[in-house]
């Protein structure tokens, strides 16, 4: 029977694990992010639980009231209706549970009263602490790590970054399976239930999860092939790609709605077909680039999840250009900023590629804290100070993107002919046109190019002289 019981919540917390269309991985009714919710009547109300750890002193350095709002800030990402939040400090770990007894006694009485669905404790649990938990405050409880999971899920948006999410969930699950099995084992053996029918099954849902996770591995390696087909054809596409990049909650969408909204023109179907997250637009000096957006960063990623964040990154490897937004309203900004640029290095980013921060959410600072933003963006070789939400800025953050693009170009002088309307739509198209004096059957023009682009006119039209 326990066995049955517990195979049952095994299943129960596998099938909602994430968004997937496979049999027994379906939750798409529950867990839309952008839908109505876990629930189609009514959201699910959660508490979410930061507890901040001083063991002998010592902290994690970081504002237990932002991580906290961090934690609350995930959870309503996949819409929970977080009716509660508190941050508990922990002197010691109570093996059992992690929260102490009198912790637990107080939550489980909001839990009651407040009719919570879900509780979210903002660390990692080990699945006997997690089943401890849920048993003492009879609700769902869910971990750091399973609250990530869920986000990821909903946010993958390549068939990659979808499978490594799948993957980094069934890799989850199935230590919890095997670890709360083996709990489950000893338990048994002190009550005199030494082996038993469960056995078998659990050899089952191992063999079961095993099979699913080579089959995933194999998809993996099929979407890289094709992906490396994707590149290839996006290499032909003589646009720049530019990257956004950032804390979650920094402004990312926000800043990429604004910019596709006022740009967007018909050619970026294009790429909608092939990545909704990438559009094409145009900066203010003519020149035209893909503007990706990619998944918010987390403070603290557990490492078993590094690997499903950097295959939702994946696009940045690849940029010709790296915007930095950060919510320079945060008092966290400082750190996150070190945490996205440690990230950055380890991503094998060629060293060339230009990063432009934009200081965003500038609309929420006062006079003073805005003389601050300015400063730091004077120090910063390439930065912009703006706001997304009311476009404050905007304007200059296209400029830096336009001047780092165009840092190894050179102005270089044209005389094309009048007739030529092909080589003259060329440089119009490939180049900035700084002047421009028509005489005769003449044009003459003075451009700001790439290198290579400069070759390539040369060489296609008549090797037009400097
Ligand atoms: P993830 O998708 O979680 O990675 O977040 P994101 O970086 O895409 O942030 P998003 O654009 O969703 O913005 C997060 C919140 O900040 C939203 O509530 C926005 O309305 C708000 N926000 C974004 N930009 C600004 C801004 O310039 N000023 C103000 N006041 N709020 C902003």
């Amino acid at each position: 029977m326990a066995a049955r019981t517990t195979r049952r919540r095994l299943e129960a917390s596998l099938s909602g694990s994430f968004d997937n269309d496979q049999p027994g991985f379906s939750n798409q009714r529950r867990y839309r992010a952008d839908g109505p919710g876990w629930d189609e009547d009514r959201r699910r109300r959660a508490l979410v639980v930061h507890p901040d750890i001083k063991l002998s002193g010592q902290g994690s350095g970081r504002d237990p009231a932002r991580r906290l709002e961090e934690a609350v800030g995930l959870a309503q990402a996949i819409s929970l209706d977080v009716v509660a939040a508190e941050s508990v400090t922990l002197s010691k770990i109570v093996p059992a549970t992690l929260l102490g007894g009198g912790v637990v006694e107080r939550i489980a009485g909001t839990v009651e009263a407040k009719e919570i669905d879900l509780v979210i404790v903002d660390h990692a649990l080990t699945p006997v602490q997690q089943r401890n938990l849920e048993r003492a405050l009879e609700t769902k409880v869910i971990d750091r790590t399973g609250l990530i999971l869920e986000i990821f899920g909903a946010r993958a948006r390549t068939h990659e970054g979808r499978l490594q999410v799948e993957l980094a969930a069934l890799t989850f699950q199935r230590s919890r399976l095997v670890r709360s099995w083996t709990h489950l084992e000893r338990q048994r053996g002190a009550l005199g239930f030494i082996g038993g029918p469960g056995e078998s099954q659990l050899e089952i849902d191992r063999r079961l999860i095993d099979e699913r996770i080579a089959k995933l591995k194999r998809e993996l390696e099929q979407v890289r092939r094709t992906r490396g087909l994707h590149r290839k054809a996006r290499e032909k596409v003589p646009y720049p790609v530019v990257a956004l990049v950032g804390y979650t909650n920094a402004g990312k969408s926000t800043l990429f709605n604004r910019l596709t909204g006022s740009t967007v023109f018909a050619k970026d179907l294009l790429f909608a077909t092939l990545d909704p997250t990438m559009r094409q637009i145009r900066l203010p000096s003519g020149r035209d680039v893909i503007l990706s957006d990619t998944v918010g960063f987390i403070t603290d990623l557990p490492t078993d999840l590094v690997a499903a964040f950097r295959a939702t990154l994946e696009e940045v490897t690849g940029a010709d250009l790296i915007v930095h937004v950060r919510d320079i309203a945060a008092d966290e900004s400082a750190f996150e900023k070190q945490d996205v640029e440690a990230v950055l290095k380890s991503l094998d980013i060629d060293p060339d590629v230009p990063v432009v921060e934009a200081l965003n959410k500038v609309d929420l600072l006062d006079p003073a804290g805005r003389q601050a933003a300015l400063a730091e963006a004077d120090r910063l070789e390439r930065a912009a100070v703006l706001s997304a939400m009311t476009g404050e800025g905007v304007d200059q953050l296209l400029e830096e993107v336009d001047r780092a693009l165009s840092r190894h170009r050179k102005v270089k002088h044209y005389d094309v002919s009048l007739a030529d309307g092909r080589a003259l739509s060329w440089l119009y198209e490939h180049a900035q046109i700084v002047g421009r004096q028509d005489e005769g059957t003449t044009a003459h023009l003075d451009v700001s190019i790439d290198p290579e682009d400069a070759a390539r006119f040369e060489r296609r039209y008549q090797g037009a002289a400097e």
